[in-house]
């Protein structure tokens, strides 16, 4: 499951916890305050320990009473008790609360900003979840083309791009998309 991103990059599909991935950074599917929740989110907190909310309540409140991170934007912290060294923290659009236009460029949005941060912090293997396609219900079929493309878009000098999907519906519908429109 490897495929040709760029000349540089390679994206790498798995099935598995996103928490045991032993890279440079893991992205979590986070919620604007940032303080934690279901899901992957509420894996990778437990996975990571208290010292890893403590240090997402020390990033600054950017707008209104408790949003850290507005949705498609990224903040990264230090990984704690997990294997990968760092979380970027995304918050992917909510699928219902935006025309399907601006669902997919805020979901483009999270993966991009994400991985500037990853290129800022010179990081060369990042993971991501299937972010918005749980809780916040974008269609993963849709979700993917978007992914990949913006994965495309700003991989930068990343070495490797990991999707680590959680089930074996989510690993299909990524490995059918990319071998379809990548290279092996
Ligand atoms: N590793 C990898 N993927 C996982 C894991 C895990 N340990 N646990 C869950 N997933 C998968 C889900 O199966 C789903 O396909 O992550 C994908 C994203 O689902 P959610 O975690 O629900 O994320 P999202 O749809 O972006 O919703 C974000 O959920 O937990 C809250 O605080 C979070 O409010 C935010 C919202």
């Amino acid at each position: 499951e490897h495929f040709e991103l760029t000349p540089n990059s390679r994206l790498i599909i798995s099935k598995g916890d996103i928490t045991q991935f032993a890279g440079d950074a893991i992205v979590n599917a986070a919620a604007p305050e940032l303080l934690g929740g279901g899901g992957v989110d509420g894996a990778i907190h437990d996975a990571a320990g208290p010292e890893l909310l403590e240090a997402c309540r020390r990033l600054p409140v950017v707008q209104g009473r408790s949003i850290r991170c507005p949705t498609g934007q990224a903040q990264i912290t230090l990984g704690f008790n997990l294997p990968a060294r760092y979380v970027i923290h995304t918050v992917g659009p909510i699928y219902h609360m935006h025309e399907p236009k601006s669902a997919a460029n805020l979901l483009a949005d999270a993966h991009r900003n994400s991985l500037k941060l990853a290129n800022e912090h010179d990081l060369e293997t990042v993971a991501f979840p299937a972010i918005s396609c749980g809780v916040y219900s974008y269609p993963p079929g849709d979700a993917v083309k978007v992914a990949l493309e913006a994965c495309k878009e700003a991989a930068g000098s990343l070495e490797e791009i990991h999707f680590v999907l959680f089930s074996n519906n989510m690993y299909s519908i990524w490995q059918e998309e990319a071998s379809s429109t990548l290279k092996p």
